[in-house]
């Protein structure tokens, strides 16, 4: 990968996740330049004008562009996707099949033909079929497709720990493995603060409840909102994994990843911790699962295929 100096990052979708992303990247440099490109006409070069005055208070380098032409983004090393509809109260992920996959295909397209060596993260709902999408319409190895989600499952479910123990959210380790959506799977046993075992800490009904609670997180943030979805955790999620690809950081952040035997299934994006390093998923790491995680898990599959299926019947797969 380039030299920072050279780097360059898009973001696509300038809604709140984006914007955010772009806000993130930028102030923390993790390239020399940031497109920010949506289809509205506008908004990209607004937030990009702001974005770069807000630099000349905080004197960081990286310089945003606004666009509409996808021709700005050509030569990206990542792309983080965030283009699509968010939900509104009642609706589920699954709800914005249609509607974003078309998007998805829009932007594979440019992604393939004008940076064809790009790691592409992609954030858009319902994630683990709209990255599967964009392998698909890519046709680029699944190690550069990557989805953001287990990141933000697990922060949620780190953050709801840190309360209820008073502990630092420093010090918690969460993890949240599967689709993102209600079949998600949080792993309490793989849960610890500072090494100490969850269980340890707070008694079972505190744990499942905790559990819950992270699993309808999305759904909770929406209800409140009433007008869209959560963005600052879910950029932050985003830009940790291309912080991390940018920097070869390999961290182990469950994402959702293309699965090629791992954990038993073949052919499917779902959320396993991964390795995240300059060629995208480095590894992924197979964790010995209990009997009912194992058969949560297959849930999970089951619910992402159910929307891979829809897909299909759209036309879009
Ligand atoms: C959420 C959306 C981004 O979980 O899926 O908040």
């Amino acid at each position: 990968m380039s030299s920072i100096r050279q780097r360059k990052i898009t973001v696509v979708g300038a809604g709140f996740v984006g914007a955010t992303c772009a806000q993130l990247c930028a102030m923390r440099e993790l390239a020399a330049e940031v497109v920010l490109i949506d289809i509205l006409e506008g908004r990209p070069q607004g937030i990009a004008l702001d974005l770069n005055q807000a630099a000349a208070v905080d004197f960081t380098g990286a310089r945003v562009v606004g666009t509409n032409d996808p021709a700005d983004t050509a030569g990206s090393d990542v792309f983080i996707v965030t283009a699509g509809k968010p939900r509104t109260p009642g609706m589920s992920r699954s709800d914005l099949l249609g509607t974003n996959g078309k998007v998805i295909h829009a932007v594979a397209e440019y992604v393939r033909e004008r940076s064809p060596e790009a790691i592409v993260i992609v954030v858009t709902n319902p994630l683990d079929v709209m990255v599967h999408l964009m392998r698909v319409r890519t046709g680029f190895p699944g190690r550069r497709v990557i989805g953001m989600a287990g990141v933000l499952d697990s922060a949620r479910f780190s953050s709801f720990i840190a309360e209820a123990t008073g502990a630092s959210v420093q010090d918690v380790d969460a993890m949240v493995l599967g689709a993102h959506g209600d079949s998600m799977v949080p792993m309490p046993h793989y849960c610890t603060v500072n090494g100490v075992q969850l269980s340890d800490l707070v008694d079972e009904a505190a744990i499942a409840a905790m559990a819950e609670r992270t699993q309808h997180g999305g759904a909770e943030i929406v209800g409140l909102l009433k007008t869209g979805s959560a963005w600052y955790a879910p950029a932050t999620a985003a830009v940790a994994m291309a912080a991390s690809v940018l920097g070869d950081q390999r961290r182990l952040l469950p994402c959702a990843c293309y699965l090629n035997g791992e954990f038993g299934f073949e052919g499917l994006y779902m959320g396993v911790p991964a390795v995240l390093g300059s060629g995208g998923v480095e590894r992924i790491i197979e964790l010995p699962l209990t009997a009912e995680s194992r058969a949560l898990m297959h849930k999970t599959a089951g619910a992402i295929e159910g929307d891979l299926e829809t897909l299909r019947e759209l036309g879009q797969l």
